[in-house]
């Protein structure tokens, strides 16, 4: 497990479009240890039914968790010290999944909030981590499709005491939006405005000093009855702090949604597989451009055209796999079409004339009965969504 974990963690660099830098990540004109906090508690209401049973941060996205694509985002930024803030019912599973870090070459603690009251709640119970160093605070189910050295470093060249990363967006009554001066330095924030006056959200991450600890002492849970790290911010504008601001050129997706995971799965497939046939295809198959086919896995009289990812040990016979597929491992797929879809490990499906745009959880069937039926059977987790 390090030992892939490892492998993949040097691909992602290439495929997420990070520059590739001629020394090693670490070392470089950054001076200060800048710390890394991943926020990996949360309630992931958003993406039941798969986040009753599994951290959010965890579920994959090309075949690999979220979580692992923030950390080599990290990495290749030279940020080595890595707190991860998880919650008491997910924390096992991400630390499990994770290790101690040293896949990446970090050195990974674990932060356990107990209730998730808001992301700066987060940051006052990883204080005693934290302590006077600055850090990157990072939603650990955030993807950007670049890295954050530069970010890193003109916040570091700064005396600012915090640097957010922005995002224009479409639908800014939808996010918290940054208002910002001719300098980029933030004027304001508004949290989903009504009528907004910058289509500038606010990306999941944020450099800080010690200083927005203070900040934090200073404010009140909000009337969701959380923390929230845009107070705290705002708490150090209203103190006359300077609050600086970069704005993310590439794709930013936020994969707390099931359209979302979808389509962060569409993008970080694009950019990133390439073609690798570990398993079997037989002479009756069509295995067509970028498809990562995993070891002990078996194509069969199938057609699959990329870019699509395939786990270890799935198997495919009689079927179509089309573009921007992501197989987990120990999958099933019997004489169906699928085509833009999300399978978690061991899912199976079978005799389905075209299932698109799904996300199907670990250990789930789809089948269609063969005995002509006029209705259908199901059964289905709690909070799960069926359109037929
Ligand atoms: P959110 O997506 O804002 O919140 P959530 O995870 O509770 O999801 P939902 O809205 O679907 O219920 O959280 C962003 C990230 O921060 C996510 O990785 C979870 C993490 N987080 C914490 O670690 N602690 C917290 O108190 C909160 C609110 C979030």
């Amino acid at each position: 497990m390090a030992e892939a974990q490892h492998c993949f963690s040097i691909d992602i660099r290439l495929a997420i479009g990070c520059p590739l830098v001629s020394h090693s990540a670490g070392e470089s004109l950054m001076t200060t240890n800048l710390k890394g906090l991943v926020l990996s508690g949360g309630r992931g209401t958003r993406l039941r039914p798969l986040t009753h049973t599994a951290a959010k941060q965890l579920v994959p996205v090309a075949n690999r968790p979220i979580l692992f694509h923030v950390l080599d985002n990290l990495k290749n930024a030279g940020v080595t010290d890595v707190g991860i803030v998880i919650s008491p019912e997910t924390g096992n599973a991400i630390k499990e999944t994770v290790g101690d870090g040293s896949s990446w070459g970090m050195s990974i603690e674990y932060i356990t909030q107990s209730e998730p009251l808001g992301l700066a709640h987060a940051v006052k119970v990883a204080q005693p981590y934290l302590g006077s160093d600055s850090f990157v605070m990072y939603l650990g189910d955030n993807l950007i499709g670049s890295g954050i050295r530069n970010y890193r470093e003109k916040f570091e060249a700064a005396a600012a005491p915090a640097s957010i990363l922005l995002k224009e967006v479409d639908n800014p009554s939808n996010f918290g939006i940054a208002e910002i001066d001719q300098h980029k330095r933030v004027i304001r924030l508004v949290e989903k405005p009504k009528e907004p006056k910058s289509n500038l959200a606010l990306v999941g991450i944020y450099f800080f000093t010690s200083a927005i600890h203070k900040a934090i002492s200073k404010i009140s849970p909000s009337w969701r009855g959380e923390l929230e790290i845009t107070d705290a911010i705002q708490m150090l504008l209203n103190d006359g702090a300077e609050v600086l601001s970069d704005q993310v050129e590439s794709w930013w997706l936020d994969t707390g949604k099931k359209d979302d995971l979808l389509t962060a799965n569409t993008v970080v497939l694009d950019e990133w597989v390439k073609r690798q046939i570990d398993g079997e295809i037989d002479s009756k198959s069509h295995v067509t451009g970028r498809v990562r086919l995993g070891k002990g896995s078996r194509v069969v009289n199938s057609t699959v055209r990329g870019p699509v990812v395939i786990g270890d040990n799935v198997f495919v016979e009689n079927s179509f796999v089309g573009p921007f597929t992501s197989i987990g491992a120990g999958c099933r797929i019997v004489s169906s079409v699928l085509e833009h879809c999300v399978l978690l490990e061991n899912a199976r499906i079978d005799h389905v004339d075209r299932l698109e745009d799904s996300l199907i959880g670990k250990n789930s069937a789809v089948v269609k009965e063969q005995k002509n039926h006029q209705a259908y059977r199901l059964m289905i987790g709690d909070d799960s969504e069926v359109l037929l």
